[in-house]
């Protein structure tokens, strides 16, 4: 997420504990909270004029009676920018106590148990996650929203103890340390939801799963193109009096206050934007193409900044092979412009999605003139009517003939998502524990993206075509 995005939701989440949005938030009980946010969430279908028959989905959790026998009690290891995102998505989640938190970072526990008591959250608050795991009793579930490198760590420790774990994307900064998450799970039992929060995303669903894949509606898929391109950003800093001392630093494993807040750009810690950011999207080419990539070839370099260890810019390639043949997938991550922005693409012979997790950057589809007619998918509510077909233009210079040239006109598609974007994916956790249902991405499945995406830094490191062998993406 871009820091200009961060700040917008750091100000929003501000606004709403001081009620200076005209919500006042701060002082209502839990009780009061959930039910307000029950309210106020749920998935809605689009209404515009153009829209046809309602398409009314719903979500895990949604409109449930959670028994007080239902509780989950939750612990969240991470709270720092991400943690505190799913820590307020947990808030709008019945049913779900916030029992401990751990971090080592004094500034970020203090803001998250802050934050939490604004809304009748008091949990115990440690600094170790071995001390948590000792004294914490009676806990169901953890939470784990810390850099890449501890997650192995964090995750194989709380799933030992007999907890479902939660644990974001990337899996971790090494394969084998992925894979032994996935072992641990296997052994215990224990339910691992990775965070590739478009697979719970009802959009996202809508787009691949009934459109793509059951609709076909674009016909045969050959083509993936995604970006997340993002303007240049100095190094994070952080509040002079929230320094760690060295002592504390080396026990955690961090060598320097620099390194700890920009562990991104650190190999020892992260795997650098390829990975931060394409874990995400990469993973989409898997699901629409049903297959795991053959090849990978890729272009990357660290050319802008200074002390930075990770390639501030990549692009690859991957080839797939599936039941309709060959497909292929460009993507690139850029950190010295906001080009475009983030979104993915998906071009079939009859025509081409955009979707985006952020509606306004994609949330449509083109159509090919000479495609099967759309027009019963928009009576069945699948999608909505065509946009107003794009009118003749001159310029000054080039007279363009558009009907040949231009794109059909948009055919938006009629799923929102009225909740914050993680939400969806932690309801399908805490569905999981509770009634069993299939977790939407569990270990094994991230990991194989975990695959595909961190051997993109091994291809633009040898400069060679990277085949994948199928076996690889199997922990
Ligand atoms: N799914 C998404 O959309 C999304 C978005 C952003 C980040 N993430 C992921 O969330 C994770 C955290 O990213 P972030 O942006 O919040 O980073 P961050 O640096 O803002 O926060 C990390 C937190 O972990 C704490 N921490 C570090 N080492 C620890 C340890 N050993 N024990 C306990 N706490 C420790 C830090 O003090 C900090 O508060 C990463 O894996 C990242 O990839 C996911």
């Amino acid at each position: 997420m871009e820091k200009s995005e961060k700040k917008a939701i750091k100000e929003k989440r501000e606004k709403e504990i001081s009620g200076k949005d005209g919500q006042a938030t701060a002082g209502l009980s839990r009780r009061d909270f959930l039910k307000t946010t029950a309210a106020a969430t749920g998935l809605v279908v689009a209404t515009g004029k153009l829209f046809g028959t309602p398409l009314i989905l719903s979500s895990q959790g949604e409109g449930k009676a959670v028994m007080p026998s239902d509780e989950l009690r939750v612990a969240f290891i991470g709270v720092g920018e991400q943690g505190r995102i799913l820590l307020d998505c947990c808030l709008r989640i019945p049913g779900i106590k916030i029992a401990a938190i751990c971090d080592i970072w004094q500034y970020s526990r203090d803001y998250a148990a802050g934050y939490l008591r604004k809304y009748g959250q008091t949990p115990n608050v440690y600094e170790d996650y071995r001390e948590m795991l000792d004294k914490e009793k009676d806990l169901d579930a953890a939470v784990i929203a810390t850099p890449d490198w501890m997650h192995a760590e964090h995750t194989n420790a709380c799933l030992n103890h007999g907890l479902h774990v939660y644990c974001e994307k990337e899996m971790s900064n090494s394969l084998e340390k992925a894979r032994s998450m996935v072992e641990t799970a296997r052994r215990t039992g224990k339910l691992l939801q990775i965070g590739h929060q478009r697979r719970s995303n009802p959009r996202y669903i809508h787009a691949i799963e009934k459109l793509i894949h059951d609709r076909k509606l674009l016909g045969r898929v050959m083509i993936g193109y995604a970006q997340w391109n993002r303007a240049k950003a100095d190094m994070l800093s952080w509040p002079k009096k929230y320094t760690i001392d060295p002592q504390t630093l080396h026990k955690y494993g961090y060598n320097s206050m620099e390194e700890f807040r920009n562990w991104r750009w650190f190999k020892k810690y992260g795997g650098g934007p390829i990975v931060d950011l394409g874990s995400h999207q990469i993973d989409l080419f898997s699901w629409v193409f049903k297959t795991n990539p053959k090849t990978a070839v890729a272009s990357g370099g660290v050319d802008y900044y200074q002390n930075r260890e990770w390639y501030d810019n990549v692009m690859v390639i991957y080839e797939y092979e599936n039941e309709e043949g060959m497909a292929r997938a460009f993507y690139q991550v850029q950190t010295t412009t906001s080009h475009g922005g983030f979104y993915e693409t998906f071009m079939g012979d009859n025509g081409s999605l955009v979707i985006s997790e952020v509606p306004q950057k994609g949330n449509w589809a083109y159509r090919e003139a000479h495609a099967p007619d759309w027009e019963p998918l928009v009576r069945e509510g699948l999608i909505l009517s065509e946009a107003p077909p794009i009118q003749k233009v001159e310029t000054r210079n080039v007279f363009v003939d558009v009907r040949v040239t231009a794109e059909a006109g948009r055919w938006p598609l009629p799923v929102e998502l009225a909740k914050p974007a993680h939400q969806p994916h932690l309801e399908n956790f805490f569905e999981a524990i509770r009634r069993g249902i299939p977790l939407n991405c569990p270990a094994e499945l991230a990991y194989e993206t975990a695959v595909a995406v961190l051997k993109v830094n091994e291809a633009v490191r040898t400069k060679s075509l990277l085949r994948f062998r199928p076996e690889e993406f199997k922990a």
